[in-house]
């Protein structure tokens, strides 16, 4: 086989960190490639779920003996301690590699370390490969380790004219079959879903990651859970169906925000608790309203349906705004179609002091 460059190398491990996406928290998704002496491949792996081997030792026990001399290239700092596995810096020692090039340092405090115990021991060590794009990768796990509440992602549905259901209030479905399949596969990449509990009394979501053909589950599910600050979520409400686990937030558990409400900061770090690190918040236009008031969303994902409807509630209620200045201001990172509809993804600018 041809050598590849260290560069391509971190590309490939980037890629394989990505299978890992939506089965490895509380673990970050982290992907490793291991090249011989003369540049050649000779191991890969990723880390799939918790629990489970970490990126560099799957690498290494497909390499064995050409690891040595090698170079691992890995897309995030490898582990300095003892967790469920023992730590990935002393297998790379024993495996007498020559060199890990990684692209972004772990800051977590309990796995830090790892490449000063590599260098230590002799390896060269480089940082800063394709950073960049490991980072955009990991971003849900990194944010939380670095700021320590869960990434937020608020996905909403809305006609053309920003409306989020008619104004006899029937909503389902403003956009295509497509599009909600696209939801469902974003969905399956996160750790909960959230919802207001007047999203739950209006529509009754299942909130599950699912075939919309055959309605068959996936094996992996998000933890659903109902922002509802009085327990007004009914006893045969979809999301109690046991299909996934779901956790009905009341303020007597979370405590009660400013505006009497669930405290949303507390709902956060109660979920990184529970080893959440992306949410997927569904909505509805008050609770979105709320999160985006407190500066609580990282990303936007709307799908926009080419329909209108003149009259109906909006896609988002008061969120802080009410004069233009005070605008939420977005920068578009991503257009695409899907089906007939738009999916405009966005990133909340942030605001000054
Ligand atoms: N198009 C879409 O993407 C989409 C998505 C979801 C829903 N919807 C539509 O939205 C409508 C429901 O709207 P909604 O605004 O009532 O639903 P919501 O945002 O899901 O729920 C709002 C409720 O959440 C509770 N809540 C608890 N803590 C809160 C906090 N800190 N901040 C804000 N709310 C908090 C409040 O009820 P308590 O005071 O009782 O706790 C509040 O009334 C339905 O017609 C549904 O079809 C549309």
């Amino acid at each position: 086989m041809a050598s590849v460059s260290v560069d391509e190398a971190m590309r490939r491990a980037i890629e394989l960190a990505a299978r890992g996406l939506g089965t490895t928290s509380p673990n970050p998704v982290v992907g490793c490639v291991l090249l011989d002496a003369d540049g050649e491949v000779v191991g890969e792996g990723f880390h799939a779920y918790a629990g489970g081997p970490h990126a560099e030792i799957v690498a290494l026990a497909q390499a064995g003996k050409r690891a040595k001399g090698g170079t691992a290239v890995v897309t995030l700092e490898p582990c300095d301690h003892v967790g469920r596995t023992s730590p990935c810096s002393t297998a790379l020692v024993q495996a007498g590699v020559a060199r890990v090039v990684i692209a972004v340092p772990d800051p977590n405090p309990v796995a830090t370390g790892g490449a000063a115990t590599l260098r230590s021991a002799g390896i060269r060590v480089d940082v800063g490969v394709r950073e960049a794009e490991a980072e955009a990768g990991n971003v849900a796990w990194l944010t939380t380790m670095r700021r320590g509440w869960p990434y937020v992602i608020w996905k909403y549905a809305a006609t053309l004219d920003g409306r989020s259901a008619a104004a006899d209030g029937t909503s389902m479905w403003i956009t295509s079959e497509a599009a909600r399949m696209d939801v469902h596969a974003l969905r399956a990449t996160v750790d909960a879903v959230v919802v207001g509990v007047g999203t739950v009394l209006a529509d009754d979501p299942r909130l599950t990651v699912r075939n919309l053909r055959d309605g068959s589950l996936a094996i992996r599910q998000p933890l659903r859970v109902v922002v509802d600050s009085a327990g007004r979520t009914p006893g045969d409400a979809r999301v109690r169906d046991g299909a996934a686990r779901t956790w009905v937030a009341t303020a007597a558990e979370v405590g009660t925000g400013p505006d009497g409400g669930v405290d949303l900061p507390a709902l956060l770090a109660a979920l990184r608790t529970r080893g959440v690190r992306a949410v997927l918040l569904e909505g509805g236009p008050r609770l979105a309203g709320a999160f985006l008031a407190a500066g609580l969303v990282d990303r936007v994902v709307g799908y926009l349906a080419p329909r209108l409807l003149g009259a109906g509630p909006a896609a988002l209620v008061d969120a802080g705004v009410s004069t233009i200045a005070e605008a939420i201001d977005l920068e578009l990172t991503d257009v695409t179609q899907v089906g007939p509809d738009l999916r405009i993804t966005a990133l909340p600018r942030k605001r000054e002091g």
